[in-house]
């Protein structure tokens, strides 16, 4: 669904970015994970640790650990508020949408699909960053592909 509001991005350390930092939610271990993927990124060092309970195609619960940078631990801190209970199917479409977005598409950028993740849409205005705000995302991917065994690597991906 699209929301034509006027978008939410006033600058690119917004308050509700901020606050995702330094109370991120669902940060901590899933005891009950099926599925763990550990994601760094190489130009920097980064990393995260994203756990997910997967039932029935659905996303049960998801839990993450990891260092970065604001835009990296917000995103993914988003992600995970967004994606908990949620199936398997709307986790691909708000990856894509999200990753749309920080492509520059100005639709993906007011679909209320993607929630707050709307407010890191300022990101894409600065390319070196865009691989931060992916890296929970390019984690959750892994992770789905895992669940379905389709995953390369048997317990740590990078890109
Ligand atoms: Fe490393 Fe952002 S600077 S993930």
């Amino acid at each position: 669904m699209i929301d034509r509001s006027t978008p939410p991005m006033k600058s690119l350390y917004q308050q509700l970015i901020l606050d995702h930092y330094r109370n991120p939610r669902n940060r901590g271990e899933l005891d009950d994970r099926t599925v763990e993927i550990h994601m760094r990124n190489p130009t920097c060092g980064d990393e995260i640790k994203l756990q997910l309970r997967i039932e029935d195609d659905r996303i049960a619960d998801l839990k993450f650990l990891g260092d970065g940078c604001s835009i990296s631990q917000a995103s993914v801190s988003m992600m995970t508020t967004i994606l908990k209970g949620r199936s398997l199917d709307d986790a691909h479409q708000v990856s894509r949408r999200f990753t749309e977005m920080m492509h520059g598409d100005e639709d993906a950028a007011r679909d209320s699909e993607l929630g707050n993740l709307r407010t890191l849409a300022g990101v894409a205005k600065f390319p070196v960053r865009i691989k931060c705000a992916l890296l929970g995302f390019d984690a959750l991917q892994e992770a789905m592909k895992k669940s379905r065994g389709e995953h390369d690597h048997p317990t740590e991906s990078e890109r």
